[in-house]
């Protein structure tokens, strides 16, 4: 930043370039090894300068992806909004150097039309969420979750229209079931839109997408993958070993439970502290390595602040 108060990106964002960036599926997009996500710290309730300095520290270091919803805040829309501030305040200069996906498939607004999968809903959300972020197109728009009441078909279709009206570059899906996904992978590539990519849920507390053969799916058919709460929402981190700091995840919010600091849990923590101590690594970053190793093409984090961020990249820039 400067004296304005103007931010100007780093002249060297891209000075590990080589070492940062993974090829999703085999397309022809580079996505850093750590994306950004705005589930959490980038809603209405969260200071607007805390969530700005986290965006400059992850574009002046290479993050050239940032991941949103149309519901992440509180309140729902606030982090498309805020998005929307950056873009005006900070990004515009940048959008050609970003790549922004957002999403829909979970409750949005009240009434038949604003959750799940129809062609009604996801075409209406992603106009709102444009006009959140002030942008004219995302580059990758998600069919959030699947959804066993609509044809699939008509999600997918959607999506694909989505694309030929120029709204997203591309498309993705997250959470969806094996089944589900290898039907969108054929549909899509038949129709010249293939899925770039998949989100989903992986971390080493959670091995879903591994266990049930999606990460193998993607990988055999080119697919990318990224995987979201790579540190269980903070669990595989140093930040629960002496108890629930006041400002935490846990403390604040019930998407993350106390109850979730099990004995197990803190057994596991000090075994991975020791195992990174050998690496000169922290628990993060053993955890965040762990996926990697996978053959993911990222790994989505948030951070609360900018050394958590700072803590979460390190490993890549050496
Ligand atoms: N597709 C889906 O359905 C879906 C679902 C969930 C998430 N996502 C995406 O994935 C992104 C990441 O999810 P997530 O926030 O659950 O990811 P996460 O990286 O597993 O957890 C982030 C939290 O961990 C703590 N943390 C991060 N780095 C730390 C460090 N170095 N040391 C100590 N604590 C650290 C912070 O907690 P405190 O806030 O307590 O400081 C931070 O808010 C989301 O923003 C979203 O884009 C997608």
């Amino acid at each position: 930043m400067d004296t304005n108060g103007t931010y100007r990106a780093a002249d060297d964002r891209y000075a590990h370039a080589a070492d940062l960036y993974n090829r999703c599926g085999k397309s022809g997009v580079l996505l850093p090894k750590v994306s950004l996500g705005f589930w959490h710290n980038f809603g209405g309730v969260d200071p607007y300068e805390r969530s700005r300095a986290i965006t400059h520290y992850a574009f002046d270091h290479g993050i050239t992806h940032f991941d949103l919803a149309n519901n992440y805040g509180p309140p729902y829309g606030s982090a498309e909004e805020t998005m929307g501030r950056l873009m005006e305040q900070d990004f515009a200069p940048y959008r050609d150097e970003l790549f922004i996906s957002t999403k829909a498939g979970y409750d949005m607004w009240d009434g038949p039309y604003g959750n799940w999968g129809s062609r009604k809903y996801l075409m209406a959300s992603l106009d709102q969420s444009l006009r959140r972020m002030r942008l004219e197109y995302v580059d990758l728009f998600y069919s959030h979750r699947f959804d066993p009441e609509t044809p699939i078909e008509e999600t997918l279709q959607a999506l694909v229209d989505i694309v030929r009206q120029g709204k997203a570059l591309y498309v993705g899906i997250s959470n969806w079931p094996l089944e589900p996904l290898k039907q969108a992978a054929a549909y899509l590539r038949e129709r010249d839109v293939p899925l770039l990519i998949y989100q989903g849920r992986l971390n080493m507390l959670h091995r879903q997408p591994i266990e049930e053969g999606i990460l193998d799916f993607c990988k055999q058919e080119n697919i990318g993958f990224i995987a979201y709460s790579p540190l269980a929402q903070g669990l595989l981190t140093d930040r629960y070993l002496d108890g629930i700091p006041a400002d935490s995840r846990m403390a604040k919010d019930h998407f993350l439970h106390p109850w979730a600091r099990t004995e197990k849990l803190l057994k596991y923590l000090h075994e991975l502290q020791a195992q990174g101590q050998a690496h000169g690594r922290t628990i993060a970053q053993e955890a965040l390595n762990w996926i990697l190793e996978q053959g993911v093409t990222s790994v989505l984090v948030g951070a609360s602040s900018v050394e958590q961020l700072s803590n979460n990249i390190a490993t890549y820039l050496k």
